[in-house]
């Protein structure tokens, strides 16, 4: 990673949970933090741990550029961690279409816009992205189908 200080750093889905504590990090470490998330609760995080906070659905596209643009206001942005997600489990048959659509559209999806945000974003020194994920995305899990 970039020099301690100078950098920004975007954590997704970070209200609270695991977002949250890397968020917390990377304030303690010295980088400027955007934290972002769905819920509203982002705001008084932000406050809380010393970031910037931004109410962000990462299923739109368009949103997760507005969150680099305001990342890079900070500092050159160095760090990029697709957090966010949603973790409904059950059996493909058992989960309603809303269910399926909101675990292909967030956990997926929206890894992959965060991602070309990112690249987009970052300067010529490059920069890290940081994916979040379940085990259930390396190996087929009983109970997680989607
Ligand atoms: N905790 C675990 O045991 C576990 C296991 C497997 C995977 N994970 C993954 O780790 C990550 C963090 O998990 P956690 O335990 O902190 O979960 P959490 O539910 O506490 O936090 C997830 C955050 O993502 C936000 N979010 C949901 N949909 C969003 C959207 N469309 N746009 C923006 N933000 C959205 C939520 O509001 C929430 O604040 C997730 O990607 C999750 O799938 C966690």
């Amino acid at each position: 990673m970039a020099s301690v200080g100078t950098t920004s750093c975007v954590v997704t889905g970070g209200a609270r949970g695991i977002g949250r504590a890397i968020a917390e990090r990377m304030v303690a470490r010295g980088h400027r933090v955007v934290v972002t998330d769905v819920s509203e609760a982002v705001t008084a995080t932000a406050e809380e741990i010393g970031a910037a906070g931004l109410v962000h659905d990462v299923r739109d596209p368009d949103a997760h550029r507005a969150v680099a643009a305001e990342a890079a206001r900070h500092a050159p942005l160095a760090a990029w961690f697709n957090n966010a997600g949603v973790g409904d489990d059950g059996t493909l048959v058992a989960l309603t279409d809303e269910q399926v659509r909101r675990l292909v559209e967030v956990n997926l999806l929206g890894t992959m816009w965060g991602t070309r945000a990112a690249l987009d974003a970052f300067g010529p020194a490059g920069g890290d992205v940081v994916n979040v994920a379940s085990l259930a995305g390396l190996t087929p899990a009983p109970g997680y189908s989607v």
